[in-house]
């Protein structure tokens, strides 16, 4: 067994890490954005990441695996997706409350149709400041190539692309589903034509699996403008039969890259920045690690989730959502909805990073593949 990994010990409180729980809750009045909405151990509300279909076209292996993931497995039905419209009028709900970006994920979420009317709906956001809401999307770059100008002319901001490897064996073992590595550079070769900068290309990292493949994606990225990421493998879902030994510590992963092109670390962009920033000492660029299972970030975590049909999630980990479309389809007013978003909010005190290795953590998650990274 790997114990060498350091991730905090039950004996240490979780409150050792993260600040002390506000007294029960206050319901703070809705919707005019000027008292920032803060949880239980005072973290704001800054990101909404928005899941727009639950299906989608790979079965990676630690993600959807056909096992679970088969001709018979119950998706959504359409009619349970949330439209556009009703995306929107909940995102704007989210925006007032202190949200600055929005991530689009899925499943795929390229799947969606016609998936650039709604980056259209949402670019026009503002914050109550009157600044420009950011807005992002993770795709498996599969459809890239397609969309990529669509995407960029209805007003996406960035774009992270995820790419598990550049040998095509190792990748198709991975996403199980015949997509070639040729088809996702030529994505997001496209999307860089079409004016998308800094472009992140993300590679989780599995132990026995893909971790040969870290240094030639290193080698591959470097001196191109877009930025690879490596991505500690989480415990997410219930059917990646995750293991602590398959993962490696991001400490290892820059310490074999430092080995043939040397680095040095970087300022966070921005506070509660989920990757560590590293860059090359001959300048040709920068790259980043992701340690959710090392070096839990939940102390910063400002992320709210909303599933496809319209589910509140205050963690990538939780095992249920607050309900926010049935309400929005049963007529509730604005105020109505902002209401549940505060309490749920307020009452947040989602740490599962950090409690981890305590085994304090229980019961049935949500899947990766239905809530997005
Ligand atoms: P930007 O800084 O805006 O580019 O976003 P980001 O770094 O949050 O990027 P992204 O959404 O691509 O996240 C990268 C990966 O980090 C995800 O695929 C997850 O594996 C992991 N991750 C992101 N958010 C969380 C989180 O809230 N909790 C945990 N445990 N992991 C997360
Ligand atoms: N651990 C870490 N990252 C994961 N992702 C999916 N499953 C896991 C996991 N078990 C990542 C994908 C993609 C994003 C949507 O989430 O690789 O980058
Ligand atoms: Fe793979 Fe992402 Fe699809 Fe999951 S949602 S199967 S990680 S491409
Ligand atoms: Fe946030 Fe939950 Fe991830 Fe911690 S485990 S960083 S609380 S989403």
């Amino acid at each position: 067994m790997a114990t060498h990994i350091p991730i905090f010990p039950a004996s240490v409180p979780v409150s050792a890490h993260i600040s002390t729980p506000a007294p029960a809750a206050t319901i703070i009045p809705s919707g005019d954005g000027t008292t920032p909405l803060r949880d239980t151990f005072q973290r704001p509300l800054r990101d909404l990441r928005i899941s727009v279909t639950d299906r989608c076209n790979f079965r990676c292996t630690y993600c959807m695996p056909r096992e679970t993931f088969g001709s018979d497995y119950a998706f959504l039905p359409h009619s349970a997706l949330l439209r556009f419209e009703e995306i929107t009028r909940l995102a704007k709900l989210f925006v007032a409350q202190g949200v600055q970006k929005i991530r689009i994920t899925g499943g795929e979420p390229l799947l969606r149709k016609e998936l650039e009317k709604l980056i259209e709906m949402l670019a026009v956001l503002q914050t109550p400041e009157g600044k420009s809401v950011e807005l992002t999307l993770t795709t498996n770059g599969a459809l890239l190539q397609k969309k990529a100008r669509l995407l960029k002319e209805a007003g996406l901001t960035r774009l992270t692309v995820s790419l598990d490897a550049l040998d095509d064996t190792v990748f198709r073992a991975m996403n199980d589903a015949d997509y070639s590595v040729a088809e996702v550079l030529q994505g997001i070769n496209t999307a860089h034509a079409v004016g998308f900068e800094n472009i992140k290309i993300n590679m989780v990292v599995k132990r026995g699996t893909n971790d040969q493949e870290i240094l030639p994606f290193a080698r591959h990225f470097k001196g191109s403008g877009h930025i690879a990421r490596f991505i500690e493998y989480m415990d997410v879902g219930n059917s990646n039969q995750w293991q602590l030994e398959h993962v490696v510590p991001s400490r290892d992963v820059i310490a074999r890259i430092h080995a043939e092109f040397p680095l040095t670390s970087l300022d966070a962009n921005y506070t509660g920045e989920v990757a560590e920033r590293w860059r090359y000492v001959d300048g040709s660029g920068e790259i980043g690690v992701i340690s959710s299972v090392t070096q839990p970030f939940c102390g910063d975590c400002t992320r709210a989730r909303l599933s496809t049909e319209g589910k509140l999630f205050t963690c990538l980990f939780a095992s249920h959502g607050v309900d926010l479309g049935a309400p929005l389809r049963q007529g509730s007013d604005d105020a109505q909805l902002q209401n549940i978003i505060t309490r749920c909010w307020q009452a947040r005190d989602d740490r599962y990073s950090m409690l981890r290795s305590s085994g304090l953590q229980d019961g049935k998650k949500i899947e990766m593949s239905y809530i997005g990274g």
